[in-house]
């Protein structure tokens, strides 16, 4: 059996920043609560007509992870996106992001577990990488969120979280099992699956029906979510299954390097923080300025505490996330 490990990150954003007082401008919020109740100062948008989407922002990240892997687009393996905001209904993004980076045929899967998307598509990068089947692989996180969302105050609780954004790690094999993503841990609860969703396109309801509805007050394509219950069940679950890569790896909490939780909102992760005792050196935040990028947000924070240089070898590196499902996991990595 081999580990697996990452070998380059990158990160990309769009370049429009959304601030709260932007968003005072078309609902009725403050900055005050947006700040208070989430930590989010500001996100950033595809501004329309910039040509950007999940694919597009999916490659720009890649491209700059795969440069410091000092590795060949070509020589990658295995392509794994996780999104919730694919540009089509299908295919996926990943053969999007396969195209553009012109690798021939290697496979490319979509990985849709929301905000847990990330963590579950590095965990599936590891087994493919651990049994030998594959060596190098590209883990993506990529959302568009701003395109599907309603800006007005009817959907303010859900609209001035997320944000757009694409992050990219690049994962390959090592000899050294000491070394690399030691445990992995994933976990959902689909009796939750609609306290955070979006159910209107789908099966049930196929395109004749939608285009001759047309109703305005159809809010069922817009991300519905249940926020103090999602709160609740989401500080339980980190707690669990970061608990749980604790005990697995046998690491205390004080020896943790740093824990980048998925970026849902700053009181999740403080209460977190708390919880493990951690100090502010040890828990990487950057919801302030980005927002809720859902799968985007680990590989986005990770990519940033590395190039801080908060994260070198020899850094115990725990990723955990939890949302729309219910899902939740925790991969633990000797960097
Ligand atoms: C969404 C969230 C920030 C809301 O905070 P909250 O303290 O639970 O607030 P509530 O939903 O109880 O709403 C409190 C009040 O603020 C109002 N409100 C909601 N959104 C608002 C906004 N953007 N601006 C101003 N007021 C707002 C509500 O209408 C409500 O008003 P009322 O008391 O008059 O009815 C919080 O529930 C949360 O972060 N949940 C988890 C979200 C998350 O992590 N999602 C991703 C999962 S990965």
């Amino acid at each position: 059996m081999f580990n697996s490990k990452i070998i380059g990150v990158g990160k990309y954003l769009p370049k429009n920043v959304v601030s709260n007082a932007d968003l005072e401008k078309t609902m009725d919020t403050s900055n005050e609560w947006i700040v208070e109740r989430t930590g989010i100062q500001e996100r950033r948008h595809i501004k329309k007509g910039d040509n950007d989407g999940v694919a597009t922002m999916g490659v720009k990240a890649s491209k700059i992870a795969l440069e410091r892997a000092n590795i060949n687009a070509q020589d990658i393996d295995l392509i794994l996106l996780a999104t919730l905001s694919p540009d089509y209904y299908f295919p996926g993004s990943g053969v999007l992001v396969q195209d553009a980076l012109e690798i021939p045929d290697c496979p490319a899967m979509d990985i849709r577990m929301q905000c847990s998307g990330f963590v579950y598509a590095l965990a599936t990068a590891d087994q493919f990488i651990k049994t030998g089947m594959y060596k190098n692989v590209l883990v993506i996180g990529s959302e568009y969120h701003s395109g599907g969302l309603d800006m007005t105050s009817r959907g303010r609780n859900v609209s001035v979280i997320f944000g757009d954004g694409a992050g990219a790690v690049v994962m390959t094999r090592t000899e050294n099992n000491k070394e690399g993503i030691l445990s992995s841990h994933l976990h959902s609860e689909g009796k939750h699956a609609k306290e955070l969703s979006l159910i209107g396109p789908n099966t049930g309801r196929w395109v004749p029906e939608i285009i001759t509805e047309n109703d305005p007050e159809d809010i069922s394509y817009y991300p519905y979510m249940n926020g103090q219950f999602v709160f609740k069940n989401a500080i339980v679950r980190f707690t669990e299954v970061i608990n749980e890569g604790l005990k697995k790896t046998g690491w205390s909490a004080n020896e943790i390097g740093m824990l980048i939780p998925h970026q849902a909102n700053l009181r999740i992760a403080q209460f977190v923080q708390k919880k493990f005792g951690l100090s502010d050196d040890q828990v990487y935040n950057n919801i302030q300025r980005y927002g809720n990028t859902t799968a985007a947000s680990i590989p986005i924070a990770l990519t940033e505490a590395w190039e801080e240089g908060k994260i070198v070898p020899g850094t115990k590196v725990v990723l955990a996330a939890f949302g729309s499902g219910f899902t939740w996991g925790s991969v633990m990595i000797q960097w």
